[in-house]
């Protein structure tokens, strides 16, 4: 069954964006225990959280919070900085998703460059999993990636969809074509198939075509959908997208 993360990290922009200079107060708000609670409540199959160097959303202390309240799977997405990687390893996620990382971005923008930097990826990949960790790397739909991830001893890869969100027309259906080319590929090196970036109801259908596609991680649209809804309402919103199946085309 496709499984759904749900990235809360901007349950913690909005409380950052008033409380950052203040976080031991008492009244800060909104809290990211309530939003966990309320995912598992709808019935989501894990929560992902991206600890950033420039801590601009998720915090330390949020981290360790999740990781002792948290019923369901726990997805760390950090970039391969040893300061996060050396938190991941004590706070032991279930996952970890590397991603690539640069301070000037609004949100990650492209793959991971693991065939740029296998050696370093290798390493941190080894040292994650001795901890018991199961290790995602976050890529572009290139074939050179997908076999870099592979050789690397990744255990899954996450298929970065922000441009196929971002297109329309023959661009968005030659992304697609990508993309499901690079999860048969994934697949027959025997990763398992995540996805993830700018995820909506509307643009998910297409994307179930991706073969042996086990995972999604979406945040952007479920909590601007949860301003209308509530978060829980949201979740299942997208939960019953999920559910309608590849579309065999
Ligand atoms: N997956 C990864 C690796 C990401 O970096 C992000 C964005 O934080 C997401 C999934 C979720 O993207 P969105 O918020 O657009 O749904």
């Amino acid at each position: 069954m496709l499984a759904l993360g749900v990235n809360i990290d901007h349950v913690a922009t909005l409380r950052q964006a008033r409380y950052a200079l203040m976080p031991e107060a008492h009244n800060a708000e909104p809290l990211l225990l309530e939003a966990v609670a309320a995912c598992e409540e709808a019935g989501a199959h894990g929560i992902t959280i991206h600890l950033r160097e420039d801590r601009r959303h998720i915090q330390d202390a949020d981290v360790y919070q999740i990781r002792q309240a948290v019923k369901i799977h726990l997805n760390l997405e950090i970039g391969n900085a040893p300061e996060i990687v050396e938190i991941a390893c004590q706070v032991r996620p279930d996952s970890v998703c590397l991603v690539p990382e640069n301070r000037q971005e609004i949100t990650t923008e492209g793959g991971l460059d693991v065939a740029g930097h296998e050696a370093a990826v290798a390493a941190t990949t080894a040292r994650l999993q001795e901890h018991g960790i199961r290790v995602s790397l976050f890529i572009d739909p290139d074939p050179a990636q997908v076999e870099a991830s592979a050789r690397v001893k990744a255990d899954m890869i996450e298929l970065h969809t922000g441009a196929y969100a971002n297109t329309q027309g023959a661009e968005r259906e030659a992304e697609l074509r990508r993309l499901i080319a690079a999860g048969r590929q994934a697949r027959g090196l025997g990763l398992q198939v995540n996805a993830g970036h700018g995820i909506t109801t509307a643009n998910l259908p297409p994307l179930l075509d991706i073969p042996g596609l086990a995972e999604l991680n979406i945040g952007h649209h479920i909590i601007s959908r949860a301003m209308r809804l509530g978060l829980r309402d949201a979740v299942r919103e997208m939960l019953t997208a999920m559910q309608a199946g590849p579309s065999g085309c």
